[in-house]
């Protein structure tokens, strides 16, 4: 279904080699398989199905067989590793560029790695480093999208929480195309990245953000903050302004609510 997709994209990188498996565990673990043994980087790994699909602190992915998009990345920036959040970030602009250049729809990234449409989870980024013995580190960028899924093959407990580029369209959306957009916007980025243009990438994220300027609750590992999503900081984390005035650093964590037009409605009261 992909196999001549590598030549078509001429990309700089990523693409470059394009490996479809019908099913896997994970594709996040093929990736990781392969950089131990594979010098290359760009290498990109799509499944129809995943057995052992990984999210986010320790969850479940689940997609529907041939439905959705599951893949990986393998990649190999020298970088400091204070700049690794940053990775996830330019991924979720890329998803996001596709599913709008493709379908028009306005996908927003919920932090850290969200992506999310008409307030619905999309799709996810999964974004793990590994150490290979042989080749030095390599980073391996998971991204699971809901393409053509159906709402009904979710699991009961997260059915009202999710959405797919079919349901919230009305119609399917082409796979391969969308797979080819999306590699070409990875692509764009990654150079993006490694010439160091962070603050095009952070500024685009933030310009698709569901999460800046609104009034959220982060739970983290250490309790709950509430506060204003204020900015993304230097290493990726999110800036909470919270009551009093003083900034609370997020390193990792979950958005658990957003009170969109918070800012609007308190100003509109005065
Ligand atoms: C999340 O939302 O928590 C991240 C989800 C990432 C899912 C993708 S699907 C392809 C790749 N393989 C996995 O096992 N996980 C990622």
């Amino acid at each position: 279904m992909f196999g001549d997709l590598q030549v078509k994209l001429r990309t700089k990188v990523i693409g470059k080699k394009i490996l479809h498996a019908k099913e896997v565990d994970s594709t996040n673990d093929e990736a990781k398989k392969l950089a131990l043994v594979d010098p290359s980087e760009g290498t990109v790994v799509i499944a129809d199905s995943q057995k052992k699909g990984r999210g986010r602190l320790g969850r479940k992915w689940i997609s529907e067989k041939g439905k959705g998009i599951c893949l990986s990345i393998v990649i190999r920036p020298y970088i400091n590793p204070t700049k690794l959040p940053l990775i996830t970030y330019f991924s979720s602009v890329a998803v996001v560029r596709s599913i709008r250049g493709l379908t028009g729809l306005e996908a927003k990234i919920k932090w850290p790695n969200d992506i999310m449409i008409a307030g619905k989870k999309a799709g996810g980024i999964l974004t793990e480093v590994i150490n290979t013995p042989k080749f030095g580190k390599a980073v391996i960028v998971g991204m699971g999208i809901n393409v053509n899924n159906s709402i009904s093959s979710f699991p009961q407990s997260i059915k009202r929480g999710v959405t797919s580029l079919k349901f919230e369209l009305g119609s399917g959306v082409d796979i391969r195309k969308f797979v080819a957009l999306l590699i070409g916007e990875l692509d764009k980025l990654y150079q993006s990245f490694l010439h160091r243009r962070f603050s095009d990438i952070t500024g685009e994220w933030m310009a698709n953000s569901q999460t800046m300027g609104e009034w959220v609750t982060v739970k983290t590992e250490t309790g709950e903050i509430e506060g204003m999503a204020e900015s993304l900081g230097r290493e990726g984390e999110l800036n909470i302004r919270i009551a009093g005035g003083k900034i609370r650093k997020v390193y990792s964590g979950d958005v658990v609510s957003v009170t969109e037009g918070y800012l609007r409605r308190r100003y509109s009261e005065r």
